[in-house]
C-alpha cells in the first residue's frame, strides 16, 4: 500500500495513518509518500517496511552505508546530517510535550565528525562471518564495515580472517590512540594469526572473560585527564561529544559542592567535577570499573573523590554526607524505584540527569516532578545518524518543598 508520512516518532520512525491506526515505518521521512509492506499488525498499530519511495522528501539522500536496507542501527542515514538533528530535536520536544512538559529552547549539540566516531562495536559471529541480526529477526547479515565506527575498528573487521572463529560474539573496543581490545565470547576454537599484530595495535584479547593476550585494559585521555579503562568497564563511545558534556557539566559545578555521582563508571564525570567541587563520591556496580576509578584518582592526583562498589539502590541510603548535587547517569532503563524514593526523600537541591534514553528520562522526571522542576535541558548527538540522543537535564528542588 502507499502511505503518506505525516510525522516522525521518538524512535526515528515515520508515522502514517491507515484506517485510523498508526503505522510506524522505518527509514521514511516526513512529507514522503512510500510504498509499504506491513510487517506487523497489532490491535492499535501497524509496522511497515519501505519497499519504494514514491514521493521523496527534499531532505532525502542516498545512504553512506552498504547495509542500510537491512540494518536498523542508523535510522537517519537516509537524510542530511543537519536535518537528522532537527528531526531528533522535534521528536524529543514532542515526546515531553505529550506529558505536559514543555522544554524551553531544547537544542542538540551536533557531532564534529558524524562518521567514524564510535569507539566500540559488538557483532555476532556465524559460520566464521561477522555481522548482526536484522532487527527483531534471526536473519544474519554479514558486514565488512560499519561506517559510524572508528577506522581502526573497521580495519580489524576487514582482517577477521586472521582470528576468525565459527560462532559467538565479538566486541571490538578502541581508544583514541587506535589501540584495540578484542573481547570474544565463543565455545569454538579461536586461532590467532601473528599477522594480526603486525597490522593492528592490539593491546589485549579477552576470551570468555579470560585474558589470552597482553592486557585487559587500555588508557584514554579525555578532558585533560588520563583514564584507565578495563575491557568490561563502560566508557563514553564518542570523544568529541563526551568532552562537550563534561565541559558543560563543569560550568554547573560550584566550589562548595558535595556531589554524589551515581552510576559513575571509571570516574569519567566524577574526576572532572572533583577538579572544581569540594568533594565527590561515586557509586558503580562493575568491580573493574571501580578499581579503574580508584586508579584514575591516583593517576590524576585528585584527592577529593572516592568510589564505592555496589548497586546504587543498595548503597545510597548508607552514605552519611549531606549532598548539594547529585549526578545520575544510569543505563538505558533509567532509575529504579529505590533511587527515585531516595531522591524524593533526601531533597538534594540539584539533580543533574545525564541520559542516553529520553523515554526513561521522561518517565523518571514525571516521578520526580512533584518536588523538582526542570531548569535546564540540552541534547548531544553522541550517536549520530541513529535514533539515539544523549541528554543533560538539570532539576532544581521546588521552593518551599518540605
Ligand atoms: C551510562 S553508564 C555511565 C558511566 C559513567 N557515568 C561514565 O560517564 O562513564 C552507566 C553505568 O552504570 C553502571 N550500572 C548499571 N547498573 C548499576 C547499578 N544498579 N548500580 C550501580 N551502577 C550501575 C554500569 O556499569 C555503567 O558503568
Amino acid at each position: 500500500m502507499e502511505l503518506e508520512i505525516i510525522d516522525i516518532d521518538d524512535l526515528g520512525r515515520g508515522l502514517a495513518k491507515v484506517d485510523g491506526k498508526v503505522c510506524f515505518i522505518n527509514k521514511a521521512l516526513p512529507n514522503e509518500i512510500v510504498k509499504v509492506k506491513v510487517t506487523a499488525d497489532n490491535k492499535t498499530y501497524l509496522e511497515g517496511k519501505v519497499l519504494d519511495v514514491v514521493k521523496k522528501s527534499k531532505e532525502r539522500k542516498s545512504s553512506f552505508c552498504p547495509y542500510f536496507k537491512e540494518c536498523d542501527g542508523c535510522s537517519f542515514d537516509i537524510t542530511n546530517y543537519q536535518y537528522s538533528i532537527y528531526l531528533k530535536e522535534q521528536a524529543i520536544i514532542k515526546m515531553f510535550l505529550h506529558d505536559d512538559i514543555p522544554l524551553k529552547n531544547f537544542k542538540i549539540v551536533p557531532n564534529n565528525e558524524n562518521l567514524g566516531f564510535r569507539n566500540k562495536i559488538s557483532l555476532k559471529v556465524m559460520d566464521n562471518k561477522l555481522g548482526y541480526y536484522e532487527e527483531n529477526t534471526h536473519h544474519f547479515v554479514e558486514i565488512k564495515k560499519c561506517p559510524i565506527a572508528k577506522e581502526c575498528i573497521n580495519k580489524v573487521i576487514n582482517d577477521f580472517n586472521l582470528f576468525a572463529f565459527k560462532s559467538g560474539n565479538l566486541t571490538i573496543r578502541a581508544n583514541d590512540n587506535n589501540e584495540i581490545i578484542l573481547i570474544i565470547n565463543s565455545n569454538d576454537k579461536v586461532s590467532i594469526d601473528k599477522e594480526l599484530f603486525k597490522h593492528h595495535k592490539i593491546v589485549g584479547i579477552i576470551l570468555n572473560d579470560q585474558v589470552i593476550y597482553q592486557d585487559s585494559f587500555f588508557y584514554e585521555r579525555r578532558n585533560g585527564l588520563l583514564y584507565k579503562v578495563s575491557y568490561n568497564a563502560f566508557f563514553q563511545i564518542n570523544k568529541f561529544i563526551s568532552e562537550k558534556i563534561a565541559s558543560d557539566l563543569l560550568e554547573k559545578i560550584d566550589k562548595d559542592d558535595v556531589i554524589l555521582d551515581l552510576y559513575c563508571g571509571v570516574g569519567y564525570f566524577s574526576l572532572k567535577m572533583a577538579l572544581k567541587a569540594k568533594e565527590v563520591i561515586g557509586i558503580e556496580v562493575v568491580k573493574n570499573a571501580v578499581l579503574d576509578a580508584l586508579k584514575n584518582k591516583e593517576l590524576n592526583h585528585i584527592e577529593n573523590v572516592n568510589f564505592l562498589l555496589g548497586k546504587v539502590e543498595d548503597k545510597i541510603n548508607k552514605i552519611p554526607q549531606k549532598f548539594t548535587k547529585v549526578l545520575v547517569d544510569p543505563p538505558r532503563n533509567g532509575l529504579d524505584k529505590k533511587t527515585i524514593k531516595f531522591l524524593l526523600n533526601k531533597k538534594i537541591p540539584t539533580i543533574i540527569y545525564i541520559s542516553c534514553n529520553p523515554k526513561t528520562l521522561k518517565r523518571d522526571i514525571n516521578k520526580l516532578k512533584e518536588k523538582y522542576e526542570i531548569i535546564y535541558s540540552k541534547g548531544y548527538d553522541m550517536f549520530s545518524y541513529t535514533k539515539h540522543v544523549e541528554c543533560m537535564f538539570i532539576l532544581k528542588l521546588r521552593c518551599g518543598t518540605i
